[in-house]
């Protein structure tokens, strides 16, 4: 009979004084800012599942579709009995389909921020493959972390970075964080990464302001979480949601405006807010085929293979360490 093991957290939570000097240092600069990690709460992380299955938000099912159509592929340039690392796993859905097809999975290793997603998350996937060893680690990813040791001989670790999450960092830190991944993965290990590419405009405008304005809620929790969590006093009716594309960057961004001038309590710090003034709370970047390449190349990996949809809106890459 299968045993159901029991999840042990690794819990490396920043703490909320390092989320009040960063959101206040933030929203104290010329142009005003909220790091778009924040936006994940549980709330947030609820939203954001939501923001996935909306018709507007191509990158969730054109990124499922590759992963279904090209694991047979996936599963044999991975080998066998790889340690599976996931950054930012949240509801750790697409990790199925690799859990189903990859060849004995030593142990699997969430990684993410939000503590009760992760571990609601990590419970149910142990529920459903109640002989795999699942490791959860609640920790930013953007920094170095120790990975937990598993049970099982490990071949190589895998590391699973889906849904274009390397596009929310800047070029230049998106290097930092494939610098680690190498420094992660070691001399043998991979990463399969979903990258979101380069395309119309009004298609992303629209994947980032749906109709139904689930992606207005989501921006503007941000504002709830500081409300409730650091004491802030946003009135957050009084900021609209924003997405627009700035092609000079080749990146959505999303800002909250302020629909006048006002002046909010965070931190015991005020912030004076002109009427207009916007928060940019999150950029989204996307890149080339080529583009990722240069930044893949820059960290120490190279480009395997690259799998696209028909219409080429998204794609996952197999890199492996130079
Ligand atoms: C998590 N990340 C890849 C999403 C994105 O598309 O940049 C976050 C998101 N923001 C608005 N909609 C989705």
């Amino acid at each position: 009979m299968k045993s159901s093991r029991d999840v042990a957290l690794t819990d490396l939570e920043p703490g909320v004084e390092q989320m009040r000097d960063e959101v206040v240092d933030g929203l104290m600069q010329r142009r005003k800012t909220i790091s778009s990690k924040y936006f994940y709460d549980l709330r947030g992380s609820q939203l954001f599942d939501r923001i996935c299955e909306l018709d507007e938000y191509y990158p969730t099912r054109t990124e499922l579709g590759i992963m279904r159509d090209s694991i047979d592929e996936i599963a044999e340039l991975t080998g066998p009995s790889c340690l599976l690392i996931e950054f930012g796993s949240g509801s750790s859905l697409k990790t199925r389909i690799l859990l189903d097809h990859l060849k004995e999975v030593a142990a699997y290793v969430p990684v993410d921020i939000s503590k009760a997603h992760l571990l609601a998350s990590a419970k149910e996937v142990n529920a459903d493959y109640p002989t795999l060893e699942v490791l959860p680690v609640c920790a930013d990813f953007t920094a170095q972390f120790e990975v937990p040791e598993c049970d099982r001989p490990i071949e190589k670790r895998l590391l699973y970075f889906p849904g274009s999450t390397i596009g929310n960092l800047q070029p230049d830190k998106a290097v930092d964080l494939l610098r680690n991944a190498v420094e992660t993965c070691g001399p043998d290990g991979g990463m399969l990464i979903g990258v979101d590419l380069k395309k119309d405009a009004a298609i992303l405008e629209r994947a980032y302001d749906d109709a139904a304005g689930v992606t207005a809620a989501f921006n503007k929790n941000v504002l709830v979480r500081l409300n409730r969590e650091l004491g802030a006093d946003f009135d957050v009716d009084q900021f609209q949601h924003e997405a627009i594309y700035n092609d000079e960057k080749g990146r959505i961004e999303m800002h909250l405006r302020s629909r006048r001038a006002q002046v909010v309590r965070v931190g015991g710090t005020e912030i004076s807010f002109e009427a207009g003034e916007t928060i940019h709370t999150e950029n989204s970047h996307k890149y080339s085929i080529s583009e990722f390449a240069a930044l893949a190349s820059a960290a120490g990996f190279t480009v395997d293979r690259v799998w696209t949809d028909a219409k080429r809106w998204f794609s996952v890459q197999y890199l492996s360490v130079d």
